[in-house]
């Protein structure tokens, strides 16, 4: 049998976890899918410095890489826009599915991309671009499909999470639980893209999009970080019973002749009681509200190497199922249902 050849664009921290889990799981996976999995090559900018991963399959060319015709499906985990954007749509154009990681890339371009795919017949899965590990948006966009959804609030940004967490456990302040969280490692150096809530806000409109069918993009997301929330908001907020969260709020709400969506990300003070309040770490979780599914929470690891690369692993089955039944497993984006209003029109 012919094996799935994957062609796998980045070997970073969720790269090489993707790498190893593939290595590891060759067994079960050729079980699930009914045919070996095997890697064809890992496109990166510096070789050198990658000395762990079997150096035959390392390229710098990663447009080479996507489009060789012995490519099955490609699996991108580079992040940001470019080079990202402009190697899936070659790998589409070639006829290769595509697994992403990319959160960025999906919350500017999602309907483009989904466009871009969709004309070429092939697949773009992308479940580790939300809350690593927690299996969120096939349900979201799949499972809950026939259901009508009200809210989707989330706590998706683990960094932030952390903070709060700590500033709530010890009363520290936000400067001394960000160090803190630095120093552990949860805080990348440039911390900005989690604290001033724009890593939230491309998670919120991936979320929105899925959740409510209608496109959403990281700039309809009314955005607020949790820089200026201070020790006494904290001390306060469980004075009343609360406790201070980032939250990602994707609503549907009523527009005249029909529905539309806002989507916010701002810190928020939830009672203690409710399901989100005792989210703690650097954990992440996601509460639904739907009309006939009623209230539901999706909780886990939101981040790190093996928790996301377990989210890429898992589309990556999907897709090599979808293309060994000879279909694009999705259909249409159904990217239809409402209009999006950013939140400060609503
Ligand atoms: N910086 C992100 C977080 C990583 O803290 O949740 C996952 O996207």
């Amino acid at each position: 049998i012919r094996p799935l050849r994957v062609a796998l664009l980045g070997c970073g921290t969720v790269g090489g976890a993707v790498l190893r889990l593939i290595s590891e799981q060759a067994h079960d996976l050729t079980a699930r899918i009914g045919r070996p999995v095997e890697v064809a090559g890992i496109a990166v900018r510096r070789p050198a410095h990658h000395p762990d991963v079997p150096q035959h399959l390392l390229t710098t060319d990663a447009h080479a890489l996507v489009t060789r015709d012995d490519v099955d499906l490609v699996v991108e985990v580079i992040g940001g826009i470019e080079p990202a954007r402009t190697l899936i749509l070659a790998a589409f154009e070639a006829g290769k599915s595509v697994v992403s990681a990319n959160k960025a890339l999906l919350a500017d371009d999602g309907v483009a991309l989904h466009a871009a795919a969709a004309k070429s017949g092939v697949d773009l899965y992308y479940e580790a671009a939300v809350a690593g590990a927690i299996p969120l948006l096939r349900p979201l966009r799949e499972s809950l499909a026939g259901d009508q959804l009200r809210r989707v609030v989330g706590i998706v940004n683990g960094t932030t999470n952390y903070i709060l967490s700590r500033m709530a456990e010890t009363g520290a302040g936000f400067a001394e639980a960000l160090a803190e969280a630095t120093d552990l490692g949860y805080a990348e150096a440039d911390p900005t893209a989690d604290v001033d809530g724009f890593d939230a806000a491309a998670k919120a409109a991936i979320l929105a999009s899925l959740a409510f069918h209608t496109p959403v993009t990281a700039a309809d997301v009314h955005r607020e970080g949790i820089s200026s929330v201070s020790a006494t908001d904290v001390a306060r907020a469980a004075e009343i019973g609360c406790t201070v969260k980032l939250l990602a709020i994707c609503e549907r709400v009523p527009n005249g002749d029909g529905d539309s969506v806002a989507v916010r990300v701002h810190p928020a003070m939830i009672p203690t009681a409710h399901p989100l309040a005792s989210v703690g770490g650097a954990f992440n979780a996601v509460f639904v509200e739907a009309e006939a599914a009623g209230q539901l929470m999706f909780y886990g690891q939101g981040a790190g190497g093996e928790p996301t690369a377990s989210a890429v692993l898992g589309d990556l089955v999907a897709v090599a199922r979808n293309r060994l039944a000879g279909a694009a497993g999705q259909g249409p984006s159904g990217y239809a249902d409402l209009a999006v209003r950013p939140m400060a029109e609503t």
